[in-house]
């Protein structure tokens, strides 16, 4: 007997492809990470991330209209501040640089929604994410830390944050900012926790951006072991606990199993967020002329919606609005 065999996808033309697509994507699910210096008139581009800058607050509007042009309407503020000390007092200082950024932005682009990268590794003369424990040296005093986290959180609340995002990775701060927060009256700003955070070389071009690197030592102690993906579920569960109303995996193109892994047990919605090093391979590869840009753009994003997460940060974020617009991706 004659068989034909019946081809198992559908077979069709794009009108039918995208009636069945299972993952869609839209700009609101984008947050651009922006990185704000002190000074005047600067927009200078981070070397290891071409096509990304550093601006002063007076500057960082040229950034934010093309954002909204594009349709990209969150943004987090990294803050790159003039003077270091080891208590990384700039981070909550009521003239530091994030606190001048949100309130100008809340001010010029009232329509924008605006989180914070709330740590201390961007203000600390020796680059660690929390303050040194005074023995044994070389150590982060967790508990000591988590005064200031959550002090820098509420000077972000004030200053017109409508969103906190931990990334310093200490214990217990998740309770502590929540609590701090509410004693202060800032109830409905909810916080995105950078929950389950690896310790990774993916953040390098992070760390020459924003002049974060250790001094010594690295942040082995307290970001995770790229190993582990039960640690990383704990972390997760913790952190809903704790009260975080969003859970961060970080980064994003080689975690992907963990966003999937973390949607299962969660109810909260998950931020996966494709950090400098993607971005940076992504840049390099294209410079090259190895891989298709924009082709390779559009697959890394769909593959973190794919596994499961609601919300995308990536330097990208113009770029994949851009593409929606123009029904390129999505
Ligand atoms: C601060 C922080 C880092 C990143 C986000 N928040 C750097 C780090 O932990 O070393 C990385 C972002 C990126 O690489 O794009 N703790």
């Amino acid at each position: 007997m004659d068989m034909t065999i019946r081809p198992r996808r559908l077979r069709g033309n794009e009108l039918l492809r995208k009636m069945v697509r299972e993952t869609r994507v839209d700009a609101s699910s984008l947050i651009y990470p922006i990185f704000i210096k002190e000074g005047s008139d600067i927009k200078e581009e981070i070397p290891t991330m071409p096509g990304q800058y550093r601006y002063s607050v007076d500057r960082m509007g040229e950034k934010l209209q093309s954002l909204l042009d594009a349709g990209v309407k969150s943004v987090m503020f990294f803050g790159i501040p003039d003077q270091k000390d080891e208590v990384g007092s700039g981070a909550y200082a009521e003239n530091g640089i994030i606190q001048k950024a949100l309130r100008q932005a809340k001010r010029d682009f009232p329509g924008m929604y605006l989180i914070t990268d709330v740590c201390m590794c961007e203000y600390t003369s020796h680059g660690h994410c929390g303050i040194l424990a005074k023995s044994p040296q070389e150590t982060v005093d967790n508990d000591r830390t988590l005064e200031l986290l959550a002090k820098t959180a509420v000077s972000h609340a004030r200053a017109g944050a409508d969103m906190v995002a931990p990334s310093d990775m200490m214990d217990g701060r998740v309770a502590a900012i929540r609590a701090a927060l509410d004693e202060e009256g800032f109830l409905n700003v909810p916080i995105m926790s950078y929950a389950v955070k690896y310790a990774s070389a993916f953040y390098g071009p992070f760390r020459d951006a924003a002049g974060s690197a250790p001094a010594f030592g690295d942040r082995r102690s307290y970001q995770m072991d790229y190993h582990n993906s039960r640690e990383g579920i704990k972390e997760a569960l913790l952190d809903v606990e704790e009260g975080a109303d969003i859970i961060m995996v970080k980064p994003a193109m080689s975690y992907l199993d963990m966003v999937t892994k973390i949607k299962e047990v969660t109810d909260v919605p998950i931020a996966s967020y494709s950090v400098s090093g993607e971005y940076a391979m992504i840049k390099a590869g294209a410079q090259l002329g190895y891989i298709d840009e924009e082709k390779i753009i559009c697959e890394t994003a769909i593959s973190a919606f794919r596994a499961g997460c609601d919300i995308y940060l990536t330097y990208f974020a113009e770029e994949i609005a851009k593409y929606i617009r123009e029904g390129r991706i999505g």
